[in-house]
């Protein structure tokens, strides 16, 4: 094993404290990164809130970050010691099912091992995440950071990015497209600046009146406050795409009345059990689906995408000294649009 340093929950009520962590010894197909920055993810918040707390899982969160090669096993040919890279939410899959053979890893029929609170496949240890200075990772899940990308504000595209990516590409929006993304956060913030370089036509939905500045900022051409009842009936079946990002369980309802004829909903952000009134798809043929982040090709695909058109993540960079409370501010919804930490203070 080797040993480097992170922040870790010993517990649900629990600050991060900085601790040592074990990393594996490298195995042939691995690559060991120094992790400069990684974003701060809202479900980093739910892992945290869920998280037990037993002694011999503690938690390290983390799962959309860049850094640098520092060590390659003998068996790796994709990447060489100081090559920048990228890391999400996924760190390995079964390989051999169907959708990892469709390239939809995310989607292993054996479960993808997750970046923290995963299940490693050879020796069945969990998985600490990437709030921490060194992360050790198969060189299948690790991408190449296109040049030109900033790798503080790309970091986010790992998580947030791919995982609003794959939807936008899957319902095959572009020019033409009337896109709208409720929760303008880190996941929304993200499917706005995708939206608009796809070529669509991008409103944000959002309860936060005062981020209308930063939605037409972001290229929105729309802005639609969701506790105003005439704002929403005035936006009835006005989009062809709804993509749901809001980090709280909710009344599909009003979103689904936004939807138009044969249009979907995409709801990606609450996860978990939830009532619709099939009326509100009957209405209009809409449809509802969901998604989760993304497979090799597909973020790989992104990441050239983001390049292309120079869309990375609006973000506050903090030390990771400040990692508390920038998981405070996060939960207040007091975030524009994604912190990332700056994981330097820990060398
Ligand atoms: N499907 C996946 O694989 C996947 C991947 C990553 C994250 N997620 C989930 O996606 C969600 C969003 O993540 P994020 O990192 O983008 O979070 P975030 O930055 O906190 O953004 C969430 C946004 O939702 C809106 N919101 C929050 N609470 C709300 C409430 N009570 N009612 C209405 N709107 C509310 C806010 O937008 P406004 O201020 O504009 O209203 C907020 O900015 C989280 O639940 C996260 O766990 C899912
Ligand atoms: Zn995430
Ligand atoms: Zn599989």
């Amino acid at each position: 094993m080797r040993t480097t340093i992170g922040w870790r929950a010993d517990g649900p009520a629990a600050a991060l404290r900085r601790a040592p962590l074990e990393r594996r010894d490298l195995r042939p197909d691995d690559l060991a990164v120094r992790i400069d920055y990684c974003g701060v993810c809202h479900t980093d918040l739910h892992a945290l809130r869920d998280h037990d707390g037993a002694a011999e899982h503690p938690l390290v969160p983390g799962h959309e970050f860049t850094g640098v090669v520092t060590e390659t096993g003998p068996a790796v040919t994709r990447f060489r010691v100081g090559d920048r890279v990228a890391v999400g939410n996924i760190v390995d899959s079964c390989g051999e099912c169907p959708m990892c053979r469709a390239g939809q890893e995310n989607f292993c029929h054996a479960f993808p091992t997750l970046t923290y609170g995963g299940t490693d496949r050879q020796d069945g240890s969990t998985t600490l995440g990437g709030f921490s200075r060194e992360y050790v990772v198969r060189d299948r899940f690790a991408y190449p950071l296109p040049p030109g990308l900033d790798p503080a504000a790309a970091a986010p595209l790992l998580c947030a990015g791919v995982t609003v990516w794959e939807p936008l590409h899957a319902l095959g929006v572009g020019p033409g497209s009337r896109v709208a993304v409720a929760g303008l956060g880190g996941l929304g913030h993200l499917a706005v600046k995708m939206a608009v370089a796809l070529g669509a036509t991008a409103s944000v939905i959002s309860r936060s009146p005062d981020k209308a500045d930063d939605a037409r900022r972001l290229g929105a051409h729309g802005f639609i406050v969701s506790t105003d009842p005439e704002q929403l009936d005035s936006a009835r079946d006005g989009f062809d795409i709804v993509i749901d990002t809001i980090s709280t369980s909710h009344d599909l309802s009003p979103y689904l009345r936004l939807v138009a004829l044969d249009g979907t909903l995409s709801h990606i952000g609450h996860l978990g059990p939830l009532t619709v009134e099939t009326m509100d798809l009957l209405v209009g043929r809409k449809k509802l689906t969901s998604a989760g982040s993304g497979g090799r090709p597909a973020t790989a695909a992104m990441l050239d995408f983001c390049a292309d058109k120079g869309v990375t993540a609006e973000i506050e960079l903090l030390p990771s000294s400040q990692v508390n409370e920038a998981l405070d501010r996060l939960r207040r919804n007091d975030v524009r649009y994604r912190f990332v930490l700056d994981m330097s203070d820990l060398s």
